[in-house]
């Protein structure tokens, strides 16, 4: 009998709503993991829950809400995952917003350096950032071994942090997106090493996306004829000609949430159509 590549894994995604969280729900389930797809958009993330049928064992959108800026709202969705399973075994940090994002948010104005105000500043960072800080820490309390104090029934685990390819070049027009990129790109080495050097059996890795078409862009490219241009504009300036899919993200966090990545830890995954291997100002080809 063939069982997937996450059989009988417990996974907790946040952000799964839509996007890259949805398509790795998705993912997920068809390998045979026990998935929690939660989100601040409880009905959406009921509505996939029960989409992915016996996937997903609670699909109450009480058990599903969880806004990853809140320790509180963590807290309570890891305590119910160890009570019904007496485990986690894979946590995908993947929600956060641009600074864009108008049915979240009330307007953050603009996004730049020399513009952007401080709440917005921290609002993105508040998600992103602290989101991700939180989960790590959630995820460590509750995947380390018992011998360390853990719940019973622990056996390691793998933390994947969604960063961006943001995290690792400036964006003058998103500069609290980049940093808060950048940060979570770091926070995830500290908490490798951390967990290896505690000896919890630990992996946490990132992934970095770039131009990705999910719902996260449509506020930036408007409808109609004038979205058709804008993706062709953005497509143009990617090596492979052509903006990523939420699936071919989601592969590859599956491949870091399975045990095949077993030797992988601190490391960085970037998935963006060839965008950071090159730069713009190369010299003509003569
Ligand atoms: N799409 C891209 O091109 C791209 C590029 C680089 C990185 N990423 C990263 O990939 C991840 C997924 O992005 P996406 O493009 O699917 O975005 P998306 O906007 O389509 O989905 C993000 C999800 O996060 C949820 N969310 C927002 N704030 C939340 C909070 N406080 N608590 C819980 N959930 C919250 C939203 O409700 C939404 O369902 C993000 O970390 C994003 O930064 C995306």
């Amino acid at each position: 009998m063939h069982h997937g590549r996450l059989h009988d894994k417990v996974c907790l995604i946040t952000g799964a709503a839509r996007g890259i969280g949805e398509a790795t729900a998705r993912l997920f389930a068809r390998e045979g993991a026990v998935v929690w797809p939660t989100d601040l958009r409880a009905d959406s993330a009921t509505r996939l829950a029960r989409d992915l049928g016996p996937a997903c064992p609670d699909t109450s959108p009480e058990s599903l809400r969880l806004d990853v800026r809140d320790d509180a709202h963590w807290g309570r969705v890891v305590d119910a995952i160890i009570a019904r399973h007496g485990r986690l075994d894979v946590l995908v940090n993947n929600a956060a917003i641009t600074g864009f994002d108008p049915d979240l948010h009330p307007p953050m104005g603009p996004q730049d350096p020399e513009h952007a105000s401080l709440e917005s500043w921290r609002a993105v960072h508040a998600t992103n950032l602290d989101g991700t800080f939180l989960g790590c820490r959630h995820a460590l309390r509750a995947m380390k071994p018992h011998a360390k104090g853990g719940p019973i029934g622990a056996r390691g685990g793998s933390i994947v942090n969604i960063s961006s390819r943001s995290g690792q070049v400036g964006i003058p027009g998103a500069a609290a997106y980049a940093s808060s990129k950048a940060g979570v790109r770091n926070h995830t080495k500290s908490v490798a090493l951390y967990a290896a050097r505690q000896g919890y059996g630990v992996r946490c890795n990132s992934i970095h996306p770039g131009a990705v078409l999910t719902p996260m862009w449509e506020p930036m490219l408007g409808s109609g004829a004038a979205r058709e241009e804008a993706i062709r504009g953005i497509s143009s300036g990617v090596p492979l000609g052509r903006m990523g899919t939420p699936n071919e993200v989601a592969q590859i966090v599956l491949f870091l949430a399975s045990d095949e990545s077993s030797y992988v830890t601190g490391a960085e995954f970037v998935i963006d159509g060839g965008i950071l291997a090159g730069a713009e100002a190369e010299p003509p080809e003569r």
